[in-house]
């Protein structure tokens, strides 16, 4: 049996938690492969709305079985957070979570060294979400990070303190004001070990293997978009993960030929939140008023996401080194009433017209050439059925499928799940 995917094509906040959530009932098994609290992935349904960080996006469903995977990084206090928010919902948390021992953690010392070297970097900042994603992979890259698997030895904390102790001696190199009480972090980070200590260890890739033998349906949940993708993306401003599709088969162990579907995500217009190149973004009235309909706030840090048009440069790029097999378009229900859509179809750079994202994209040296359409004012959030969408909106689904040459499966008009449209 195949493992399917499901990634965000552009910058993040696309609205995987919400599409993961819509086709749970279809998978056996939903695993997380890379990322860490940085994501916010939210789902609405029932009138409630639930923001996850690391909880892969299916754990409200009682069929389903829920993995975060090594690929992925954790920080203990965070992941007690949501595990108390989730508390209410009664869900058997020791059988439907399970947790990848080669899953890295997060150090309330990594937190520290995310934000020194923010401060350090000054104007040049990433905008990262302080959660310590950098430091923490820096640290598995360097061959010196703690799993989750060392906490099940006695000597965890000698290796955590040596740890610790040499990120202090960094935090001091980068010379910025970082104030800190790292005995009561610790304090916090020593309950949340033991909470964590209570959940249930695989080792995921053993797991997942034997998943795939008795055909039990397996969908990957990505984190981020592929423009922060650390080899993909719009380097340096990205995360440190790999968040394309190849991203799955590190972040989980799950074999290249073992791949099926490859759903993208993306939305009608394109946000992005932090520093880095954007070259649709918008400082106009239209720019405010995606911002404003699309209610356009970071789920995790709640800072206000930067907005515009769609950038189709961007998403064929994206399309192309995940080999997407099938399209999701969120936020469909936000450009109504626009009279005008603009679409980039094209960059003007050096003096040329490129279809390509060129290796130096920086702020400015690109000039988005835009396809005008046509707009729709029909208000879709209480629509069902893919026949009820308005001839505007059908032209902007055909055109890009055109220019992108995968189908776009789902429509979706609103944060609810049942304001989904299936094609
Ligand atoms: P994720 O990180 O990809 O899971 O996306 P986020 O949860 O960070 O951001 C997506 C936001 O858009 C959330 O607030 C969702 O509730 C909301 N959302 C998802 N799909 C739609 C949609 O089709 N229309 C509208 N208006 N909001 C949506
Ligand atoms: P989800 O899964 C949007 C951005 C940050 C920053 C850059 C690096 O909800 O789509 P990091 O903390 O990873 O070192 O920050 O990446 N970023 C996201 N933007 N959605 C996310 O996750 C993001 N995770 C990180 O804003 O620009
Ligand atoms: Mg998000």
């Amino acid at each position: 049996m195949a493992v399917d995917l499901l990634l965000g094509l552009q910058w993040g906040d696309e609205g995987k938690g919400k599409i993961v959530d819509v086709l749970t009932k279809n998978y056996d098994i939903i695993a997380r492969f890379q990322g860490g609290p940085n994501a916010g992935h939210t789902l609405e349904f029932d009138g409630i709305k639930h923001v996850l960080h690391t909880i892969p996006s299916g754990i409200f469903h009682k069929n389903a079985l829920n993995i975060v995977g090594n690929g992925v990084v954790i920080d203990p206090v965070i992941f007690k957070k949501e595990l108390d928010n989730l508390k209410k919902f009664n869900i058997d948390i020791k059988s439907k979570l399970l947790i990848s021992r080669k899953a890295h953690l997060i150090l309330p010392t990594h937190r520290l060294l995310d934000a020194a070297s923010e401060t350090a970097k000054g104007k040049a900042k990433i905008g990262s979400t302080l959660k310590g994603i950098g430091p923490t992979y820096m640290d598995k890259t360097g061959r010196n990070g703690m799993r989750v698997g060392d906490l099940e030895f006695t000597d965890w904390k000698t290796k955590y303190r040596a740890l610790a102790d040499k990120h202090e001696a960094m935090i001091g190199f980068y010379n910025v004001d970082i104030q800190y009480d790292l005995d009561e972090l610790e304090a916090e980070f020593y309950a949340a070990i033991e909470e964590l200590k209570q959940l249930t260890f695989i080792d995921s890739e053993e797991y997942l293997f034997n998943a795939q033998k008795e055909g039990k349906k397996i969908l990957a949940e990505g984190a981020q978009g592929s423009l922060l993708d650390i080899d993909f993306g719009t380097y340096p401003y990205v995360t440190s993960s790999n968040t394309t599709a190849a991203g799955a088969c590190t972040g989980l162990g799950v074999a290249p030929n073992k791949i099926g579907g490859v759903f993208g995500i993306f939305k009608a217009y394109t946000t992005r939140v932090g520093s880095g190149p954007f070259p649709t973004e918008l400082f106009d009235a239209d720019g405010e008023t995606m911002g404003r309909v699309g209610n356009e706030f970071g789920a995790t840090t709640g800072r206000p996401r930067r907005c515009g048009w769609l950038d189709l440069v961007a998403l064929k790029y994206a399309v192309q080194i995940n080999g997407v097999t099938e399209l999701m378009m969120m936020k469909g229900d936000v450009l109504s009433g626009f009279k005008t859509l603009k679409v980039c179809t094209a960059y003007q750079y050096k003096g040329k017209e490129i279809k390509h994202l060129p290796y130096n994209i920086e702020e400015g040296n690109v000039t988005p050439v835009y396809t005008k359409m046509k707009g729709w004012d029909k208000d879709l959030t209480k629509l069902s059925k893919s026949e009820e969408l308005p001839d505007a909106l059908n032209a902007y689904i055909d055109f890009l499928e055109q220019e992108l040459q995968v189908p776009i499966k789902i429509v979706s008009v609103g944060p609810d799940r049942v304001q989904t449209i299936h094609r």
